[in-house]
């Protein structure tokens, strides 16, 4: 019973949450999209934080949507110990960029007056779920290995379950606990995705790693002198 409401009722929750949240909130304030930059407050803490946390998070994402998407050939790919070991290995070195990389932006947040000054308590609760997240993603790589391996069958049968509607539990219940809190942290981050600035994820994200986080632009006409009022 705790099971089929963890693993069943719950994503299901998340899912239907970031919809409607996602949703309402476009159609209510789409100018909210965005990441709500600091960069303007400070610019070189939030580089180093940034970048690796960025590039570590997407490419390791897309791994986990590739490998869901495509069981069979991540399958035939990890079937090769050399591939694999080369797989885990890159894996759990992105896993601790994208570690690093966290922990000095939340370092920066609470250090920094300015930037600790325009962060809400939802910022904060963002902060630690993504942390949390990806540090029991780098505990189950190192604690349970070959997880590029026994993911495809485990948790890509479970949630493809859920995405035809016919749950099927039996793949992940006898997981260990670290297993399966990073697999619900997983839907933690999707329900609080419309109420955070994940949104901008939706945003043509990829633009993030390479142009300034903000490009301020006046749009209040100029005053008699040429001056901005
Ligand atoms: C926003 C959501 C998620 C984030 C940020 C995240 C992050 C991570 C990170 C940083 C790692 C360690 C990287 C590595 O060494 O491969 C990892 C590994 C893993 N994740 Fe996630 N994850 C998320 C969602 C999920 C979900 C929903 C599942 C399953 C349903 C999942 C299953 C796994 C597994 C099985 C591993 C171990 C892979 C290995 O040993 O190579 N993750 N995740």
């Amino acid at each position: 019973m705790f099971d089929t409401i963890l693993f069943v009722a719950f994503p299901y929750v998340a899912v239907a949450v970031a919809v409607v949240g996602g949703l309402l909130r476009y159609f209510k304030d789409r100018f909210s999209f965005s990441s709500q930059s600091s960069e303007f407050l400070e610019k070189r803490e939030l580089f180093w934080g940034s970048v690796p946390w960025h590039y570590g998070v997407v490419i390791i994402l897309t791994a986990h949507l590739l490998a869901f998407l495509f069981p069979d050939a991540w399958g035939a790919l990890v079937a090769n110990p050399v591939r694999l070991y080369a797989l885990e290995i890159t894996g759990l070195a992105l896993a601790l960029m994208t570690i690093v990389g966290l922990v000095m932006l939340i370092v920066r947040r609470v250090q920094r007056p300015r930037i600790n000054a325009v962060t809400t308590w939802l910022d904060w609760v963002l902060l630690v779920a993504l942390l949390a997240q990806v540090v029991l993603g780098f505990w189950v790589a190192l604690a349970y290995r070959w997880g590029s391996d026994w993911y495809v069958r485990t948790a890509v049968p479970w949630l493809r379950s859920l995405v035809v509607l016919q749950p099927n539990i039996q793949f992940v219940t006898a997981l260990p606990w670290v297993v399966k809190l990073h697999m619900l942290g997983g839907f933690v981050l999707v329900a609080l995705f419309p109420f955070t600035r994940l949104v901008h994820v939706f945003t043509v994200p990829v633009t993030y790693l390479w142009r300034p986080y903000q490009v301020v632009i006046w749009n209040r006409r100029p005053g008699p002198a040429g001056r901005r009022v």
